[in-house]
């Protein structure tokens, strides 16, 4: 018998560095943040039927056939991509109501669209009341950060990778995750951060992974593929970037540069060394803005505002093209004003309900 409602939480993620690198079978170190998005689900009395969701934030709903749900643009595709991929991966469903909140904005590069999938899945699956279950841990983990971007991929039209998807679900406190792209192995790398602190700044530009740029910049990368015969960048050497014609060149050269510095960056990190880690998200930010053009004026402002206000570094987030920029900063130097301080907190899970 299913459990008649439960409350699953995803975070949203920042990532400290290595950034476009996850399509590319590349490194990355990304940690969830304390904000996400929590999904509030209840059965209907019997089985099959009809799915009610409701985005409270944006007072909006949607309803659909659980056995059939049909493509939809919007937070709806998610929902119902959700669904489709977990009916589609063997988890039983149940039909109920979905309730959706949060406290991430969206489009913001903070990660809102991966946090509302993993929380969906996480709702559903409890909710189903299958053999796998999140309460009992017996959950593919990983199997359901691949469901969840096919959900992005398939259902909501962004060709994203699993960075955000892997830092929402395998999110740890005071820790950010070393991910390797190529095995999809994750080291936990503590981040100590003895009185630094980290922020993000808002560009204003909002942006949708699906209709940015982001799709064109994956199409280059495969493209460098292509040419270099190669089938991914992390198989490439920088001689043979050295000769692709531009902008290609310029497109791999970021991300093996990149990779480079996730390195650099987990050493600095096991180190304690915060000034060596500024330096490396700089370098990231301009390699981001000059070789992978994924900046705007918005974001260049807004990088400058941190570094004004004395940030060690600052650099765009995310998919580009707008959203949030993160500053990192030594012990009592303060943020710019309207900065949000953003701390490494736990991965997607359950929560225990209020009585109603
Ligand atoms: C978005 C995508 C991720 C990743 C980043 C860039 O957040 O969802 O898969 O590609 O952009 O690093």
């Amino acid at each position: 018998m299913p459990d008649e409602s439960c409350a699953a939480f995803a975070p949203g993620r920042v990532n400290l560095i290595g950034e476009h690198t996850d399509y590319n079978q590349g490194l990355a170190l990304p940690f969830a943040i304390d904000e996400g998005i929590t999904v509030l689900a209840r059965a209907h009395a019997r089985p099959g039927g009809r799915m009610v969701a409701v985005a409270l934030d944006l007072d909006e709903r949607d309803e659909f056939e659980l056995a059939d749900p049909s493509p939809v643009a919007g937070w709806r595709a998610f929902v119902r991509g959700a669904a489709a991929e977990l009916g589609r991966a063997g988890y039983p469903l149940v039909a109920g109501s979905l309730q959706i909140s949060g406290d991430l904005p969206r489009g913001a590069g903070l990660s809102s669209s991966a946090a509302l999938e993993v929380a969906l899945c996480v709702a559903l699956i409890e909710l189903g009341g299958g053999e796998r279950r999140w309460s009992r841990g017996n959950v593919d983990r990983m199997q359901i950060a691949r469901l969840c971007s096919r959900v992005e991929n398939d259902w909501a039209g962004a060709r994203t990778g699993l960075l955000d998807q892997i830092a929402s679900i395998f999110g740890e406190a005071r820790h950010a995750l070393c991910i390797d792209f190529r095995t999809l192995q994750i080291e936990q790398v503590p981040l100590e951060l003895a009185g630094w602190r980290l922020f993000v700044l808002d560009s204003g530009e909002r942006h949708t992974n699906a209709s940015s740029g982001y799709n064109e910049r994956r199409q280059e990368c495969a493209s460098a593929c292509e040419m270099l015969g190669v089938r991914s960048l992390a198989e490439a050497s920088p001689d043979a970037v050295r000769g692709l014609p531009e902008p290609l060149r310029a497109r791999a050269s970021h991300v093996l540069g990149e990779n480079v510095r996730v390195r650099s960056a987990v050493a600095a990190l096991r180190s304690g060394d915060w000034p060596a880690v500024g330096s490396l998200i700089n370098a990231s930010h301009a390699s981001l803005r000059d070789l992978f053009a994924i900046s705007t004026d918005a974001v260049e402002r807004t990088v400058e505002r941190m570094l004004t206000a004395g940030a060690a570094g600052a650099r765009l987030v995310g998919g580009g093209f707008g959203g949030n920029v993160l500053g990192l900063f030594a012990p009592g130097v303060a943020a710019p004003a309207g900065a949000r301080e953003v701390r490494p907190g736990a991965g997607a899970h359950l929560l225990a309900q209020s009585p109603a």
